[in-house]
């Protein structure tokens, strides 16, 4: 059993997409960011389609260069029919065998890890996405890019929740425009390897997703939380805990990707999150203690120098697109997948981050 995984959670995955997933009967998936909090998950949830749904295992390759998958991409069981390799996606990559899907999950998602890296975050969105739409080309492989929902900046609060046809307002000036400026042209890139030289093409933009296997130094919100839970300090909320998120648990999010991968209309970007609730940061330190069934200090600071200030005042996803052409909908209720993710953190995390 992996320790970055519920197996009950795995199987839930695996049991809603069981139809769709037929068509990776025999395929070869790329992934790259394989290491990663996501492509960890990819991998868990490939190996139980292949031990139990498959008629035909798909073969996985994997592509990391671990700039930012911490000691748990490293920590990692060996699967069966995964072929890993270590290779930095900004340089052109070969393969002598045919590609089926290409999933380009590298990217420096963490605000914590972008703030230290910026030319490599903005490397691999831009030169990474190239030349794996490249590949994706020579092979005639579906295509996915990971992008994200930080690409809508900071909404004005008419646009929220976020259509995936608002084109957003960031900027390309400050700390945090390495990581959304690079998405974009990302995106851009997607677009124009589909107009242009016809390969099909998707662009997910996933809203904060959470769950066990997230990095205890990965300092988003609720990692943080639950190592300072776990370390008995009180929770950290920076700025004025009046900002708003919705928060997608692990199996929502992952079913809805993988629903992208098999089934979305090419040249489309979606929208992966759960809408409901949209709360405070504040509000998320309330839903906590109801999951805990205690009383949880917090204090309210300044940003610390290692985050990226100015951060979106909301944001919201409307997922009416990936409802209707990908029969997506999210199952998994704030209070139980808090519940799931803090269970997880509790035996887990050291508290030491
Ligand atoms: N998790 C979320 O809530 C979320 C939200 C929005 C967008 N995303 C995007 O989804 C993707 C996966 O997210 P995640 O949470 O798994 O992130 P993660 O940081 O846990 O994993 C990304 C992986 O990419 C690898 N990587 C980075 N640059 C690389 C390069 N040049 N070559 C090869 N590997 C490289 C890292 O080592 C890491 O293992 C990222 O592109 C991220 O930007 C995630």
């Amino acid at each position: 059993m992996s320790t970055f995984s519920l197996p009950s959670d795995t199987e839930e995955i695996a049991k809603r997409v069981t139809t769709a997933a037929m068509d990776f009967s025999g395929k070869t998936v790329l992934m790259t960011g394989g290491r990663g909090f996501l492509g960890r998950h990819f991998m868990d949830t490939f190996n139980y389609l292949n031990e139990h749904i498959l008629p035909e295992p798909m073969k996985l390759v994997v592509l990391d260069n671990f700039i930012s998958s911490g000691k748990e991409g490293k920590n990692i069981p060996k699967f069966p029919h995964v072929e890993f390799i270590e290779h930095n996606v900004i340089n052109k990559f070969e393969y002598s065998g045919k590609i089926d899907y290409i999933i380009h999950a590298a990217g420096i998602a963490s605000p914590f890890y972008y703030r230290a890296h910026p030319i490599e975050t903005l490397e691999v969105a831009i030169t990474g996405t190239k030349n794996m739409l490249q590949l994706a080309e020579a092979n005639n492989a579906r295509f996915t890019f990971f992008s994200s929902s930080e690409v809508y900046g900071d909404p004005d609060a008419k646009h929220v929740p976020m259509q995936e046809s608002y084109r957003g307002n960031v900027s390309s000036m400050g700390p945090r425009a390495c990581y959304d400026e690079s998405k974009r042209v990302g995106e851009t890139l997607c677009y124009i390897f589909h107009e242009n030289n016809g390969v099909h093409t998707n662009v997910i933009r996933p809203f904060n997703v959470y769950g066990p296997g997230m990095q205890e130094t990965d300092y988003r919100v609720l990692p943080n939380f639950a190592s300072r839970i776990k370390s008995g300090m009180p929770l950290h909320v920076y700025g004025s805990g009046g900002q708003t998120r919705t928060f997608c648990y692990l199996t929502d999010a992952i079913v809805g990707f993988l629903l992208v991968f098999l089934r979305g209309v090419a040249g489309e970007v979606y929208n992966i999150g759960n809408p409901k609730p949209e709360i405070t940061i504040l509000e998320l330190v309330k839903r906590v203690e109801t999951v805990l069934g205690k009383k949880v200090n917090h204090e309210v600071i300044e940003y610390p120098d290692s985050y990226p200030a100015d951060e979106p005042l909301r944001r919201a996803p409307d997922i009416r697109k990936a409802k209707i052409q990908l029969e997506y909908t999210p199952e998994v209720s704030l209070e139980d997948g808090l519940k799931r993710f803090l269970d997880w953190s509790d035996k887990t995390y050291t508290g030491d981050a």
